[in-house]
């Protein structure tokens, strides 16, 4: 039998050599050598796709490309879809990453026992079957072609898709995979590039669409080579706190779509559940209106959602005051308050200001900073906001307010749910139509926002 032929090559400058070194002679990086393979015998897995090798392609007009509408399989959950653009394309590639525990294995075997009529293939290298039944039971079991295959060697896993044809196949994760090809231990980079290329062959040559899981570095990267991302045709992320219920799968690169959708998720007792409508969970009917609370009106991608925003500004017990958000980049909140201290003249260098977002979920929407400033001034004054008030609105440097990407979209999501007034601001391009049932409030600079916030006058401070 021909043997396997491999080098080494440095990921820095690309020097080869027949053993691994420690230091690239000719770039002087350390630790750079990975293991490659440069020529297989033809018994390997790349030799086994040569049977479903496409034909060549040849150059064409644009024009004259044919192309039939891509069909996309329903994985029957609704919010994958939506990520996806519609469903999953055959034959592609998918990585999933995500935090330990944030239920990456639970919301692809549920793909997998989807009552879809699809044959798919779970292939766990990290899980024993019996694990598998178990959680398979807590999420129920609605499809009856659904296989559970815990192995980890690449060539057994590429055998069995060859034989069993499914429309779907599960890789739990890429990590745990590796080639016999190849001596470097599951999880290093040449095996993980060398699994996900051999998978890809095999996706695209049967037409299989095969979901590829992969952990997650400390740094919230997604593990392994950069390279495996290009590999793929769509990466997905899923995140969330691993001590809330609620996570977020985003589209972080899609080959058959756009990226901006974002699928919502509640993890219960039976699996992970899709929410339709966000809003609906993030925001809390109090009992009497509380001060240090407001609604922000926001827009992840596409998708307008309504966020309640808690704030609490305290008197500062030491000399340098405590700033603490959670979901907030901080010096976004450091930022809203210098200019909150500097336009509106309220002391915030002697107080403490924690901020919260509900739901423990992680905003970056600067259209927020209207709604964050809000809740701050009410808990600074420790007066509620107005009844059924909410802000859409980023705050520039001078105080002055600028329009929120997709401002129409939010107004709409808060009119729908029954909020009686918005503040927006008013730079922003009138609207193609306008919406009914809730009042428009436009400013232009953050003076003017004190004003409009609160139904009874708050004492002491002249300018409100
Ligand atoms: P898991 O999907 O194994 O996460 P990952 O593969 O991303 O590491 O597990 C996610 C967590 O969800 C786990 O701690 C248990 C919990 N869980 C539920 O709350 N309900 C359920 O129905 C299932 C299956 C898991
Ligand atoms: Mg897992």
């Amino acid at each position: 039998m021909a043997k396997v032929k491999k080098a080494y090559f440095c990921r820095e400058c690309g020097y080869d050599t027949s053993k691994w070194l420690g230091k690239c002679p000719s770039c002087g990086a350390w630790n750079s050598f990975a293991e490659e393979i440069i020529s297989a015998p033809n018994t390997s897995v790349p030799a086994l796709v040569a049977s479903h090798a496409i034909e060549p392609a040849h150059p064409q007009k644009v024009q004259e490309i044919e192309c039939g509408k891509t069909v996309r399989l329903d994985t029957g959950n609704s919010e994958v879809n939506r990520v996806l653009g519609g469903g999953v394309v055959p034959g592609s590639l998918i990585l999933l990453g995500g935090e330990p525990g944030i239920g990456k294995s639970t919301l692809s075997l549920q793909l997998a026992l989807t009552d879809n009529g699809m044959t798919t293939l779970y292939v766990s290298g990290e899980e024993s079957a019996e694990q598998i039944r178990l959680r398979a039971d807590r999420i129920g079991i609605h499809n009856q072609n659904c296989t559970v295959y815990t192995e980890t060697l690449l060539e057994n896993v590429v055998a069995q898709i060859e034989t069993l044809r499914p429309n779907i196949v599960v890789i739990d994760s890429i990590q745990t995979m590796a080639s016999s090809l190849l001596d470097s231990s599951p999880g290093s980079v040449s095996q993980i590039r060398e699994c996900a290329a051999t998978l890809l062959k095999y996706a695209k040559s049967i037409g299989t669409a095969i979901f590829i899981i992969g952990h997650i570095t400390k740094e919230g990267t997604i593990a392994g080579p950069k390279v495996l991302e290009h590999i793929v045709d769509v990466v997905l992320q899923f995140e969330g706190d691993n001590n809330n219920i609620y996570r977020i799968l985003r589209g972080i690169k899609n080959r058959f779509g756009a990226t901006f959708e974002i699928g919502v998720f509640e993890m219960t007792g039976t699996g992970l559940k899709c929410v339709e409508n966000p809003s609906e969970i993030l925001l809390t009917h109090y009992k009497e209106p509380l001060s240090g609370i407001g609604v922000g009106a926001s827009v992840d991608g596409v998708r307008p959602y309504l966020i309640e925003v808690q704030a609490l500004v305290s008197q500062a017990a030491y000399g340098t005051p405590q700033r603490n958000t959670t979901g907030f980049d901080a010096r976004r909140m450091n930022m809203l308050l210098a200019v909150i201290e500097k336009k509106l003249g309220m002391k915030m260098i002697q107080k403490d200001v924690f901020l919260n977002f509900a739901g423990g979920f992680r905003v970056s929407d600067t259209g927020l900073d209207l709604a964050i400033v809000a809740t701050i001034i009410s808990s600074y004054f420790d007066s509620p906001l107005s009844d059924g008030i909410t802000f859409a609105g980023e705050i520039g440097l001078s105080g002055e307010v600028r329009p929120a990407p997709r401002t129409e979209q939010r107004i709409a999501e808060a009119a729908r749910l029954g909020f009686k007034k918005i503040v927006i601001s008013g730079y922003t391009p009138k609207p193609n139509k306008a919406v009914t049932g809730i009042e428009v409030i436009k400013i232009h600079s953050i003076n003017e926002l004190p004003k409009h916030i609160f139904d009874k006058v708050v004492s002491g401070e002249e300018y409100i």
